[in-house]
């Protein structure tokens, strides 16, 4: 869909997702960084969504890009200074960090960081992010030396308990030339999370990883072992955790279904393939799923040529692969882990055995045979967590989605409270 955008225009984001902000408030805070010339893009991007765009520099990012520019594309006068009685006579810092429905940092350096941790007032920017009670979002941008150091992790850890959100940063080439992560995420991509954020719902502004599924294994350039998984539960999930605000990525084996509105979706074939995929994105990630029938094992060396029905009988030998969700859940900064248990027997001890053997927060079982689980279009879930338990009626998949997202919004709630008393 493409929306009008202020002057009757049409804004459709070359991404394909197109997004709404009619009139939406965000203060786009811009700090001393190279990405700081994609600020640019970005303000367009929101004025063009329909925001309204209060550009916030702080004073040593006006060496990296020109207020002149960004006025000129929001139509509001940067604001730069804590004390400056022009803009304070029209709108005090107190009114504009009220004014704000979401304050975005972008690009975010290791230096705002730092003091946005500390808790420092020293420059607007701060200031504002001190005493807006809007969603604050940031989205770091720095050599990947200074991202990896300990104590911008430490910095990270602690902004992410107190609840920003933080956005990136994406691997890739960095303007030092170096390649690793710490380059700022691009324009579309935080118009997408502004999107998501101001949208609202349980999931605003969270990052969840899911897999669905099967995987297949090659046997032979033709053959492959595999499994009856249809990917519909994993598919349900994602549109619903859409729907309800997170920024979706579907990590997906080969399976017939159209990618929900607005999921980013990565196709893998193999077991190895999909545990590739989602180690590369474990960062700042809030929620992993793991719906897919992950192979278990994978045939040893598989042939590049078509193996000859010669032999009357053909040993396949086959070699574990590794535990996806029981890897991830085992990271010492780890996202809320939740498993899936197919079962043809012993439901409930044999899915809570998987839980506490994988390490997760969350176990959703259900019985698996004919006309149930895998190729069906409904299905019933059991599900657990430490200290409890709940059913999950027969039902449409895309329903049962939508009540198990629910009860896991309320582990991650309870889980967050925990943690921070
Ligand atoms: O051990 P089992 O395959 O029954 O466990 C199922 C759960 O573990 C599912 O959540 C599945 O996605 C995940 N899994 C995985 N990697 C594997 C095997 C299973 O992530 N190699």
């Amino acid at each position: 869909m493409a929306y009008p955008g202020p002057g009757g225009y049409t804004w459709r984001m070359t991404s394909s997702v197109s997004v709404h902000l009619h009139g939406r408030r965000v203060i786009l805070g811009i700090t001393a960084g190279i990405a700081a010339y994609k600020a640019a893009a970005l303000a367009r991007g929101l004025v063009r969504a329909g925001a309204e765009v209060q550009v916030v520099m702080t004073p040593s990012a006006r060496e990296f890009i020109g207020a002149m520019s960004l006025q000129a594309i929001t139509g509001r006068p940067v604001r730069e200074a804590i004390f400056d009685a022009q803009h304070e006579a029209a709108m005090g810092h107190i009114e504009l960090a009220r004014w704000a429905e979401l304050i975005l940092v972008a690009p975010a350096s290791a230096d705002f960081l730092a003091r946005l941790h500390a808790g420092l007032a020293d420059t607007l920017l701060h200031t504002l992010c001190l005493a807006s009670e809007a969603p604050l979002a940031v989205a770091p941008a720095m050599n990947r030396l200074m991202w990896a150091n300990p104590a911008t992790r430490a910095n990270i850890a602690g902004l992410l308990g107190r609840g920003v959100l933080v956005w990136g940063p994406a691997e890739g080439e960095q303007a030092c030339g170096e390649q690793g992560p710490g380059r700022m995420l691009e324009p579309d991509e935080l118009l997408r999370r502004v999107a998501g954020a101001l949208a609202g719902g349980r999931f605003a502004g969270r990052r969840v990883l899911l897999t669905a599924g099967p995987t297949r294994e090659p046997v032979d350039a033709v053959r492959f072992v595999g499994n009856r998984s249809s990917g519909r539960m994993g598919f349900a999930l994602a549109d619903a955790l859409r729907r309800e605000g997170a920024e979706v990525c579907l990590v997906s084996g080969p399976v017939g279904l159209e990618t929900p509105p607005g999921v980013e979706r990565i196709d893998v074939e193999t077991a190895l393939e999909m545990h590739a995929a989602v180690m590369q994105r474990l960062d700042a990630l809030d929620l992993f799923i793991a719906c897919a029938a992950v192979a278990d094992y994978r045939p040893v060396g598989p042939v590049s040529h078509k193996i000859k029905k010669n032999a009357d009988v053909l040993r396949l030998e086959l070699v574990k692969n590794p535990d996806i969700v029981a890897e991830v859940a085992a990271r010492s900064r780890r996202p809320f882990c939740v498993g899936f248990a197919a079962e043809t027997d012993g439901l409930e001890s044999y899915a809570e055995d998987k839980r506490r053997a994988k390490g997760l927060d969350m176990i959703a079982a259900n019985r698996v045979g004919p006309g149930l689980g895998f190729e069906a279009e409904d299905n019933a879930l059991l599900v657990l967590w430490e200290g409890g338990r709940t059913r999950l009626p027969r039902q449409p998949k895309a329903r049962l989605a939508e009540q198990l997202i629910s009860l896991i919004a309320e582990r991650m709630d309870a889980q967050t409270t925990t943690e921070d008393s």
